[in-house]
């Protein structure tokens, strides 16, 4: 039967989405790098649908900002086309359109030019006086990270950013990647100190903006029974799977300088294990989440030496293969990467967190590109029987699997009796799905975050020594896997789960990969 809100006895945080929070206040916002692929394919239709769903400010008003010379209609007519071709909903309703178009404009310029600044300062007094915008301003870096700095020093230089203490607002959302180790990140928060205030900054990972993802916290912390046995005394291991089918996409400059592990480690995958690992935060706001997630970030060792990460980091490059019934070229014949390149695009790792609830309970991460499908999800196993009464290896240890993306949900594995006359156990599986039970199409991360960003809310951003923490962690496997020494990644073909040596990691522990 589909799903009636009148159905539920309780309300529940999940089905109330975007629509249970407050409209929020009068807003200009910025897009720096509104020619990029980011605004085009995601921004622009966040905001779309935020505008669909009534959740943007009435008095609202965008600039876009960037190289190319084009007016303020071409704008519009090119996020147009971008909305109609990557919004998740569809067709596009020509009013809200209409409606949400009229307060676009577009200010091309070098962002290293005092006169880009200048021009933008005026466009965003007009639209102070033409939509009562109110002086309220939301800063979004969209654009490469070495144009970070540049763009916050003439933020600051031409006034555009005002004090955290002013009635008026100006918050800053800075794009991934922060930083490409320890050392810039540091570098880059220093910046970003002195032209902001922490509660200025909104640095994104848009993981955090996906619904499953914020469902870990209502699961663990909204249930009774889950929270006793999250815990060395009841898990065995967790798995963490982050697979997509996707290659690079013609993006080989920036996957060059990147590779899998500043790409997705050290942000998406370590926030999905942080939420997976935390104590129940003292309230639910943004600074006792972030609390939280620091420490475990701090429980688990940077792995110094060569010798430690050979055995617990496997770093993988696809070869030509075959997905989906489609031959597909391998990494190094993908469009600017170098002949020869030692970029990982896989990795597995195997994490250890020295604190009271997970000592000895391996966290263990598969990250790739090419799979042979697009799935992420968190596998929660607990411990095996220590007797089994219906014959040995007859039942499964059970498993709970949160599933990020696709087909959203989770499921329990356990045993049950095969109907019959004797005592046979066979592994069964309760499902929830979200889209069979609350039938809705869940709102984009972008869409979550960029509201939040409006609303002040940070509790789904990152804090400036949780992104240095995670640095620490994947800085120190890094350092090792960078140096020649280490090697070449090992290749496997696209369109399978990773290098052999992958199953390795887990096979010397008794263990093996969930098969998906
Ligand atoms: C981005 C990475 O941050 O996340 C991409 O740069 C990756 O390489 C993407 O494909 C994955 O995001 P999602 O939401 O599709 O899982």
């Amino acid at each position: 039967m589909p799903y009636r809100p009148e159905d539920d006895e309780i309300p529940n945080p999940l089905r109330q989405g975007l629509r249970a929070e407050a409209t929020p206040p009068p807003c200009a916002m910025v897009v720096f790098g509104a020619s990029g692929d980011l605004n085009h394919r995601k921004l622009m239709p966040a905001l779309y649908n935020l505008a669909l769903g009534a959740h943007l400010p009435a008095a609202f008003g965008l600039v876009g900002v960037s190289k190319s010379q084009i007016s303020d209609e071409a704008f519009r007519l090119g996020m147009r086309d971008s909305v109609e071709k990557y919004s998740r909903t569809q067709p596009l309703d020509d009013e809200v359109w209409a409606d949400f178009a009229a307060g676009l404009h577009y200010v091309p310029g070098d962002f290293n030019d005092p006169k880009t600044f200048a021009d933008l300062k005026e466009k965003l007094d007009q639209i102070d006086r033409e939509r009562a915008t109110r002086g309220n301003r939301l800063y979004y870096l969209a654009t490469p990270p070495s144009t970070f700095p540049l763009i916050l020093k003439n933020l600051k230089i031409s006034g555009l950013v005002r004090s955290v203490n002013d009635d008026r607002f100006s918050r800053v959302v800075i794009e991934k990647p922060f930083g490409r180790d320890l050392d810039s990140a540091r570098k880059l928060n220093r910046l970003v100190q002195e032209v902001l205030d922490e509660r200025q900054v909104f640095r994104i990972d848009h993981y955090l903006g996906k619904e499953t993802v914020q469902n870990l916290l209502v699961f663990r912390f909204a249930n009774s029974i889950f929270e006793p046995i999250w815990n060395r005394k009841y898990v065995d291991h967790v798995q963490i799977t982050a697979g997509e089918d996707l290659g690079i996409e013609n993006r080989g400059r920036y996957y060059e300088e990147a590779g899998i592990l500043r790409d997705m480690l050290q942000n998406h995958v370590l926030q999905l294990v942080c939420l997976t690992a935390m104590e129940p935060p003292v309230a639910f706001d943004a600074d006792a989440v972030r609390d939280e997630k620091i420490k475990v970030l701090r429980a688990i060792t940077p792995m110094e030496s060569m010798e430690e990460v050979r055995k617990n980091v496997v770093l993988g490059q696809y070869i030509a293969g075959s997905l989906s019934g489609r031959d597909v070229p391998g990494y190094q014949q993908e469009k600017d990467v170098a002949p020869g390149s030692h970029t990982p695009t896989y990795v597995a790792v195997k994490l250890a967190i020295n604190s009271w609830r997970w000592d000895g309970v391996p966290f263990y991460v598969r990250i790739g590109k090419r799979m042979p499908k697009r799935r992420t999800e968190i596998a929660i196993h607990f411990s095996p029987l220590p007797h089994s009464l219906f014959g040995a290896g007859r039942s499964q240890p059970n498993v709970l699997v949160i599933r990020v993306q696709p087909q959203e949900g989770m499921a329990l594995r356990f045993s049950a009796k095969v109907p019959g006359e004797r005592y046979r156990p066979r592994t069964v599986s309760m499902d929830f799905r979200y889209g069979t039970t609350f039938g809705w199409t869940t709102p984009e991360a972008y869409e979550r975050l960029i509201l939040d960003a409006l609303r002040g809310d940070q509790t789904l951003f990152l804090r400036r020594d949780e992104v240095e923490a995670a640095w620490k962690i994947v800085g120190a496997i890094l350092q090792n896997t960078e140096a020649p020494e280490f090697g070449a990644p090992h290749p496997y073909p696209a369109g399978t789960w990773g290098p052999p040596e992958a199953d390795e990691l887990l096979e010397r522990d008794g263990k093996t990969w969930r098969r998906l």
